[in-house]
């Protein structure tokens, strides 16, 4: 590895989406629903699905590849490799390990991280802490997620939420003042009740005969409303926050990019903090909820589409499931 900055810019974005899209117009035949009540409710107007034979890490490397091609970098460049998931194929071998296998990263080092819909801010962070300790001169952040897998069908209230996506991000060494600025990551296990899902093991004790089966506990299971506050409180302290402890104000941000799950969540966060719409990116529209994922698939959208543009001072906020919440702050 050569001299590493202790700054790190973005050098590449990429993503990978399901070519299955499923509308609500295709919900409405599935539960009690309509298109008008998840419009409005959410903003959601279809989503993407893995097809059966799909895996998180299958999902993730050409969203990977597109990451290290826009970097002009290779894959035997990585010192590091970090995926965000909440629907990791297996426990091990991990998804980061099956990715950098897949990518011939070598024997770059990689491990999972378990935040949620937090996942990509958290990966952030920790990235930031391995370049700011010459560890890294070029890290990848892979955030995959296949909810589709542990939404229950049946469930009206949380199936027309989610969606599958991949969306990945090369970080690298920088001196320059481009790059991330701070970021600021949080969790709070007591509201952990209000968002669950997903478990692979189950209590129960096998010796005695009482295998583990499927059922309790498997499905995302989520308190709406008292999710909705928490999830709107939580995103405007935590930017309030990492803009003052960097001596900035809204007023210095040029877009923020907070997690896609709900447009009313977004809108209330945007309007609390006091920034004109524009200010405040949304994709949710096209693909739901894909926890991780939602915020680099909107920045490679932002960015494609011109809306975060060189020296460019972006926000990105999330919350999810722990409960845990952060925010990364960076100049483009
Ligand atoms: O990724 C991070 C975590 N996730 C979130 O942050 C999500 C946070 N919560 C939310 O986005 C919203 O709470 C929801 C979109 C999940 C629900 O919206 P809401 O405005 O809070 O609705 P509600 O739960 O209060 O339900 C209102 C009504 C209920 O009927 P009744 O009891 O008033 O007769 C629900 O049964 O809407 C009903 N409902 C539906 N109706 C049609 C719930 N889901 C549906 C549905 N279609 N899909």
């Amino acid at each position: 590895m050569s001299e590493p900055g202790s700054g790190c810019k973005i050098a590449g974005v990429g993503v990978n989406v399901p070519s299955r899209v499923l509308t609500n117009f295709d919900l409405e035949k599935m539960v009690d629903t309509s298109d008008e009540w998840i419009v409005t409710r959410t903003g959601i107007r279809e989503r993407r699905i893995a097809d059966a034979d799909e895996t998180t890490h299958g999902l993730a490397i050409p969203a990977a590849q597109e990451a290290l091609r826009s970097a002009g970098i290779e894959a035997r460049d990585l010192d590091l490799i970090i995926c965000a998931t909440a629907t990791q194929q297996r426990y091990f071998p991990s998804t980061a390990c099956m990715i950098g296998h897949g990518l011939g990263a070598g024997d770059a080092p990689g491990f999972d991280i378990s935040a949620a819909c937090s996942g990509f801010i958290y990966g952030s962070s920790i990235i930031q802490q391995y370049f700011r300790g010459g560890m890294a001169k070029n890290a990848l952040l892979v955030a995959s997620e296949i909810y589709s897998r542990i939404v229950n069908w049946q469930d009206r209230a949380t199936c027309v939420l989610f969606g599958d996506a991949a969306a990945a991000v090369v970080f690298s060494a920088s001196d320059s003042s481009e790059g991330l600025i701070a970021t600021r990551i949080r969790s709070n296990g007591e509201y952990g009740s209000f968002l669950t899902g997903g478990a692979i093991t189950r209590s129960g004790d096998p010796v005695a005969g009482a295998l583990p089966t499927m059922g309790d506990g498997y499905f995302i299971e989520m308190k709406g409303n008292q999710t909705f506050k928490i999830a709107v409180k939580s995103m405007c302290d935590v930017a309030t926050r990492i803009l003052e402890e960097n001596g900035m104000t809204v007023a210095d941000v040029d877009m923020v990019i907070p997690h896609q799950a709900n447009i009313r969540i977004i809108s209330a966060v945007g309007k609390s903090l006091g920034l004109p719409e524009d200010k405040v990116y949304s994709n949710i529209h096209r693909y739901g909820n894909t926890s991780a994922a939602t915020i680099p698939l909107a920045l490679y959208e932002a960015v494609q589409e011109g809306r975060v543009k060189k020296g460019d001072v972006v926000l990105m906020v999330a919350f999810g499931g722990g409960l845990t919440w952060g925010a990364s702050l960076m100049r483009w």
